[in-house]
């Protein structure tokens, strides 16, 4: 039997990641209308992503024989103004989303649940990336993005990206 914290966490944590996939969709669809495809494309795939976080989460609490409760998805909470915007606001978010993996491995910890702090290993490592990339994107943004050439540019190199499933399998 699971911690009943931990497993609250872990049950909340589906709700979160697919409030990103929600949130990422809302920057892809900022971009499209702005004519900005391959940051489009870059956002639909980082959605995709976060899908893929939601679900590893259900799959491992139905492992665990845990009871999942699903709860309603919030309205993104973004103002988008320019199209840095999305950038920022995605890097914030990325470091809420660590600051909750913490938490949730901060409770296993305590109660010596090494399964999940297994588990969590990996979205610990993948939080690293995920803050990266998105401090890497406003880094090129300021250098190439206020001229029209290298934003272009940026706009071609992000619409390449292409989705890969996440090397965790449970
Ligand atoms: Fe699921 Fe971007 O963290």
């Amino acid at each position: 039997m699971m911690d009943q914290k931990v497993a609250r966490l872990l049950n909340d944590q589906i709700n979160k990641e697919f409030y990103s996939a929600y949130l990422y969709l809302e920057f892809a669809n900022y971009y499209a209308a702005a004519g900005l495809d391959g940051f489009e494309n870059w956002y639909k795939v980082q959605a995709q992503e976060e899908r893929d976080h939601a679900m590893l989460f259900y799959q491992y609490l139905q492992n665990n024989g845990e009871k999942i409760t699903f709860e309603a998805i919030a309205k993104p909470d973004c103002s988008l103004s320019d199209t840095m915007a999305p950038l920022k606001a995605a890097l914030k978010h990325e470091q809420y989303v660590t600051s909750l993996i913490n938490d949730i491995y901060a409770a296993a910890y305590d109660v010596k649940d090494y399964r999940t702090m297994q588990l969590l290993d990996w979205f610990v490592k993948e939080q690293g990336e995920e803050e990266k990339n998105a401090s890497d994107l406003i880094t090129r943004m300021e250098l190439f993005g206020t001229d029209a050439k290298g934003l272009y540019m940026l706009n071609s190199e992000l619409g390449a990206r292409v989705y890969t499933a996440p090397s965790l399998v449970l």
